[in-house]
């Protein structure tokens, strides 16, 4: 009788403990786990905010609307890089309806025009101009921009500022849009929502 068959099949089992042992062990050491928050974030305006950089003029411009002299100072002191940009009275003067139409269709994803007011994901725009942003019936707003309201109008300056770049003018707003970054687009489109009106506020 050998004793060379017994062996043999312990060694095999041995060594299988030895491999189970260590699968065992490395699963607790490098345990899978779920992430909380996905890796990246997709930030519809990470590439728009680089962009945004070389008009930062209007932001400079807005809080001080009723000095538009020193304003203007500012801009060029703070943007020389945007400071050829005219403020929006003065592009609104060319400002072309037709055209700022067109370039509306990128809100009409979001907004609607009518005279109904609908909501869809943003707020009705019909009669926006001069009104006090966050106010819209029947809209459910962020915070920040209810907050926005209480200190601001949605007159020529400050749409010209917001639609630059919304998410730099009221950070923490939900509108989950880029912005439009040709001054000229802006005037155009600007014509065009305040056209959207009954009766549309005085050009300035
Ligand atoms: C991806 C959807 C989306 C797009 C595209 C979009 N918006 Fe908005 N917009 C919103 C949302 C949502 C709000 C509400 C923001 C909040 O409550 O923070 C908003 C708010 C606004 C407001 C403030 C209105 C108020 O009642 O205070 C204006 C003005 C505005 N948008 C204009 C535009 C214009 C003009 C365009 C196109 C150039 C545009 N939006 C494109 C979603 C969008």
């Amino acid at each position: 009788m050998s004793l060379q068959p017994n062996k043999i099949l312990g060694a095999v089992l041995a060594v299988a403990v030895v491999v189970f042992a260590v699968d065992f062990v490395s699963d607790q050491i490098f345990a899978k786990q779920d992430l909380k928050t996905p890796g990246y974030v997709i930030d519809m305006n990470a590439a728009p905010a680089v962009v945004a950089t070389d008009a930062p003029a209007p932001a400079a411009v807005e809080p001080d609307p009723n000095a538009p002299a020193a304003a203007a100072t500012q801009q060029a002191a703070v943007a020389p890089a945007a400071s050829g940009v005219p403020p929006i009275e003065e592009r609104l003067k060319t400002a072309d309806v037709t055209a700022g139409e067109k370039t509306s269709k990128v809100c009409a994803a979001c907004h609607s025009f009518a005279d109904s007011g609908a909501n869809k994901v943003g707020p009705g725009l019909w009669d926006v101009v001069n009104r006090k942003p966050g106010s819209h019936e029947g809209f459910k707003y962020s915070p920040a921009m209810v907050t926005f309201g209480e200190t601001h109008t949605w007159d020529y300056a400050t749409l010209d500022v917001y639609l630059t770049n919304p998410k730099a003018e009221v950070p923490g707003n939900k509108m989950a849009f880029a912005g439009v970054k040709k001054p000229e687009d802006r005037a155009n489109l600007i014509a065009y929502l305040r056209s959207l009106s009954a009766n549309p506020a005085p050009l300035p």
